[in-house]
């Protein structure tokens, strides 16, 4: 089977000079159960991240919460100085154990995660830092002036958001340039269409987590699955491919810890839906 390859997702330039190829990689997924502690087969992981190059993946989404710290330093282990390849991490998530997460905003709580990722990852500067959850429990303007401030002192090259509303990006947008949105979207859970619409619109790139995710709609006889059968594709493949296809901000980063499953994930970059399974996808959810 030849290499496959990320780059027929095409590329999009994130706060408009960040060009980085369409289909990236989630890192959360190269750690323990619950994203809880070391993974379970560490050379496994290390191989994953270190073929990344090799299929034109050149855009990474960890969060200093994914182990905690062990995303990032296997990261930092398999690929620094990384040449080339964007590495997009995430504060504002503490950890209580397995499964368990808890938003901590204050200034100075986001301050020690992005130098100690920028430790971590052994960077001047984070290509993209995305803040992981905006802390009801503190003020947000609070969270997005220390955020700025990252940016001004030259820590932080973009900023992006997760899990918000449109209301709050707009919030984001009145103290710095909010470069992505970080939603879940899928083709099971569109609960987030306007935003990605808000994003289109304004240039910011939109990344969907839980990209593969297809439910019912794989099941045989499913849409997916009839769809995926056509192609000679699997259905986590149409699912990558329905994103790619949906906007041009889209910057899916679906996340697994077996280089089977990457190259079979990248491998959706060349998958090319017909009009009529795009509308037949958009109309099953
Ligand atoms: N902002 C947020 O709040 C937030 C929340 C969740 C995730 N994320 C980000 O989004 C990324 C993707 O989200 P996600 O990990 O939840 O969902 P995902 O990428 O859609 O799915 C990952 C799951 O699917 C499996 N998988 C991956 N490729 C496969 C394949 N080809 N065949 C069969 N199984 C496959 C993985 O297991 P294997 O390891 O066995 O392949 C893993 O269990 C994460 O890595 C993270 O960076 C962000």
């Amino acid at each position: 089977m030849a290499t496959p390859s990320a780059t027929p997702s095409g590329t999009f330039a994130i706060g408009g000079d960040l060009e980085v190829t369409r289909l990236g990689f989630g890192a959360m997924r190269i750690v323990g159960e619950g994203i809880w502690g070391p993974p379970r087969d560490r050379d496994e992981v290390l191989r994953v991240l270190r073929r990344l190059p090799d299929l034109a993946v050149d855009f990474i989404d960890t969060a200093d919460s994914y182990g905690p710290e062990i995303s990032e330093d296997l990261i930092h282990e398999a690929l620094h100085p990384y040449r080339g390849v964007s590495v997009a991490t995430k504060a504002g998530l503490t950890r209580q154990g397995p499964g368990r997460w808890a938003p901590v905003g204050r200034p100075e709580y986001l301050r020690q995660c992005v130098e100690l990722s920028l430790r971590r990852l052994e960077l001047e500067t984070i290509d993209l830092f995305q803040l992981h959850r905006i802390d009801a429990k503190v003020p947000r303007e609070e969270q997005f002036a220390e955020l700025k401030a990252f940016q001004d002192e030259g820590k932080v090259r973009h900023l992006g958001l997760s899990e918000v509303t449109l209301e709050q990006i707009e919030a984001a947008q009145e103290v710095f340039t909010v470069a992505t949105v970080q939603n879940r979207f899928n083709l099971i859970d569109r609960h987030s269409e306007d935003v990605l619409d808000y994003c289109e619109q304004h240039g910011i790139g939109f990344i969907p987590w839980a990209p593969i995710a297809s439910g019912d709609l794989a099941q045989p006889g499913g849409v997916v699955a009839q769809i995926a059968a056509a192609h000679d594709a699997t259905p986590g493949q149409v699912a990558l491919a329905w994103l790619l296809q949906r906007s041009p901000v889209m910057l899916p980063i679906p996340g697994t810890s077996s280089v089977a499953h990457l190259e079979e994930n990248v491998a959706a970059a060349e998958l090319r839906l017909t009009d009529a399974e795009v509308a037949q996808l958009d109309a099953a959810a």
